[in-house]
């Protein structure tokens, strides 16, 4: 498992251990893994014991914020956060849940400066498709994950999108917010974590586009709106809000394939700046992209790039995630690289200035509609979207667009505009295709950056565009894709609080 490995030696901020976090250097004390597997079978109680000193390792490498990625339709990854760091990460896994027979390890056990917690890979290999498997990781509790279908897999499906979603609760999003943040969420209605939870037999993976935990916004929501967290807590608030995230993203994460994409609250530690503020203030470790590059482990060719843009297919549909944030190619810049929109100073993360377009082209060119009849293509910042026009990514249009159309991209799906909006298929800088899902010869573009962060909702921009065909601003919301067949998907946004239909369109396409 080298994509990790790389990261690290990519990502100049990436420390390489030996390094003595607050705890000092945890290492497990270990002989071999295989010598202590037949030690690790869960109890009754569905806990792992450790064949050693588990004393002396308890709290510092218990694993926690475990989450899961498909890798093809014969592998998983498993990814956890541990207190220390694991010499050898050991994934125990079976097919039942009483005998975990098997084992996957790797050395992928990393960190950043100023993070509380290393992060431990490990991708599982040759398992079967769509298959459910028991899971241990440091002795957690047994957990199930369930392995993608197969390209050609013409079996319905649904899927989860969520944009926007941070933190629920008392570091994020929740009823008594200041009165200048519109939409606080209801007291006691069901935020959009609880709703994934609630619902997770109604669909079978979440695909998360960017803008996580919104940890960068400890300055912004926590220390002006009132918060114990101070500004000398740079490092207190930071990781306080992304525990907060990805504790209640596990819930989820350690069930479901969570894939990834990323936006602009994952660059660095204040979100390019606030007020007073500027990016300059983020301590090592808090800029670059370095927390979301150290954490997650997307498939892909094992570069640096691999959270930033991939593919994956599930069944009947072949998903594109891009990226809006670096590696436009010249002259173009991405959102918060050094020139873009955004005003920040990140670094692309690409070999080569055109790495990622051409691996778009290279990839949306090798689909094969026979057994993928449908692609979804999946970014963080939206160019047709009900927003100001200032507030529309016009140099993703200019890149992707084109990329999009003439591989017959079915959908696109965005956030970052915290609202939900639905186009009719256009194309061309604007141009409406057609006005209604019949045949569509463009893709449709479905932004919803509606799952719900600290500043509630963004205000949409009236009157609407000529080829918005929906748009709703007081809804938190996650979206259902539904794959029927190869002629009929339906996209539903789904209000989080009540799991009601707020709108949904059947696109009907020949392919
Ligand atoms: C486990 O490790 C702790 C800390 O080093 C030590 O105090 C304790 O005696 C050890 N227990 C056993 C059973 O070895
Ligand atoms: C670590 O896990 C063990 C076994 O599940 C549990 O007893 C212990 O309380 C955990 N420690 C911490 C600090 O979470
Ligand atoms: C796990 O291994 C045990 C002992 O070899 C065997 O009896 C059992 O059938 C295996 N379980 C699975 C699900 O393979
Ligand atoms: C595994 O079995 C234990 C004990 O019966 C149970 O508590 C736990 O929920 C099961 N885990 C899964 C993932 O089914
Ligand atoms: C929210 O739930 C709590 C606990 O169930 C209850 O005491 C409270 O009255 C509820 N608040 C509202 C506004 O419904
Ligand atoms: C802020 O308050 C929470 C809960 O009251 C507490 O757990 C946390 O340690 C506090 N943080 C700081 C920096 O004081
Ligand atoms: C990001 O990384 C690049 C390359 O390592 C470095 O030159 C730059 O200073 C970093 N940016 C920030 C804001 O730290
Ligand atoms: C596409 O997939 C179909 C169905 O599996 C297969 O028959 C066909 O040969 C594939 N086409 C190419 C170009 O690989
Ligand atoms: C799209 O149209 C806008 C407004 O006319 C223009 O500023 C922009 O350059 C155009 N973009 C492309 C890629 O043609
Ligand atoms: C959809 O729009 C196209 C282009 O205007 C038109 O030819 C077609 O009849 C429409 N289909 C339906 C079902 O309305
Ligand atoms: C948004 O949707 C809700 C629920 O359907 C509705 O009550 C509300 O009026 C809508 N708001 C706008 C601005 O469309
Ligand atoms: C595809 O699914 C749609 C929606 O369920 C259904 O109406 C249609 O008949 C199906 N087409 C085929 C060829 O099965
Ligand atoms: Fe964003």
């Amino acid at each position: 498992m080298l994509s990790i490995l790389a990261i690290a030696a990519v990502a100049g901020s990436v420390r390489a251990a030996p390094w003595t976090n607050e705890h000092g250097l945890i290492e497990r004390d270990q002989t071999s893994a295989s010598s202590w597997s037949n030690q690790w079978q869960p109890d009754a109680n569905g806990v792992v014991h450790y064949g050693f000193n588990a004393t002396f390792n308890q709290g510092y490498w218990n694993a926690s914020q475990i989450r899961t990625a498909y890798r093809g339709c014969n592998g998983m990854s498993v990814s956890w956060s541990t207190n220390g760091r694991n010499v050898v990460p050991t994934v125990l896994y079976g097919t039942s849940n009483s005998s975990l027979n098997w084992t996957a390890t790797s050395s992928v056990s990393i960190t950043y400066e100023t993070s509380l917690k290393w992060e431990n890979h490990v991708v599982l290999e040759n398992l079967e498709p769509n298959t459910k498997y028991y899971y241990s990781v440091c002795g957690s509790p047994v957990n199930s994950f369930t392995t993608a279908r197969c390209a050609g897999d013409m079996t319905p499906y649904t899927a989860a999108v969520v944009v926007d979603m941070g933190a629920m609760g008392e570091y994020g999003l929740r009823h008594n917010l200041p009165s200048d943040i519109s939409n606080p969420i209801p007291a006691n209605q069901t935020n959009t974590i609880q709703r994934l939870v609630a619902q997770m037999d109604d669909y079978e993976f979440v695909v998360h586009p960017g803008d996580m935990a919104y940890a960068d916004y400890w300055v912004k929501e926590q220390v002006t709106h009132g918060s114990n967290l101070t500004l000398t807590d740079q490092v207190l608030g930071y990781n306080a809000i992304n525990d907060a995230f990805f504790n209640e993203v596990a819930e989820v994460a350690s069930k479901k394939a969570y894939m990834v994409g990323v936006g602009n609250h994952e660059a660095n530690c204040i979100n390019g700046g606030y007020k007073q503020y500027p990016e300059a203030i983020c301590t090592a470790g808090l800029t670059n992209f370095t927390e979301y590059k150290v954490r997650w482990n997307m498939p892909g060719d094992g570069s640096a790039s691999n959270n930033f843009w991939y593919s994956f297919d599930v069944g009947m549909a072949h998903y594109l995630i891009f990226d809006t944030e670096t590696d436009l190619p010249p002259p173009y810049y991405g959102a918060d690289v050094i020139g873009g929109v955004a005003g920040m100073y990140e670094s692309n993360v690409g070999a080569y200035p055109t790495a990622q377009v051409d691996f778009i082209k290279q990839d949306l060119a090798s689909v094969n509609r026979t057994q993928t009849p449908w692609v979804i293509a999946m970014g963080h910042r939206p160019w047709y979207v009900s927003a100001a026009p200032e507030d529309r990514f016009m140099s993703g249009l200019a890149v992707f667009e084109p990329l999009f159309e003439a591989a017959n991209v079915d959908v696109v799906m965005q956030g970052h505009v915290h609202l939900i909006s639905r186009s009719y298929p256009v194309h061309q800088n604007g141009t409406v295709q057609q006005y209604n899902y019949t045949e569509p010869q463009a893709p449709v573009y479905l932004v919803n950056g509606a799952a719900g962060h600290y500043d509630g909702l963004d205000k949409e921009y009236t009157p609407l565009y000529d080829y918005i065909a929906f748009a709703n601003d007081t809804m938190y919301s996650y979206s259902k894709l539904t794959f029927h067949n190869s002629t009929h998907l339906t996209h539903q946004f789904m209000a989080s609080g009540d799991n009601s239909v707020i709108d949904a369109i059947t696109i009907e396409k020949t392919h």
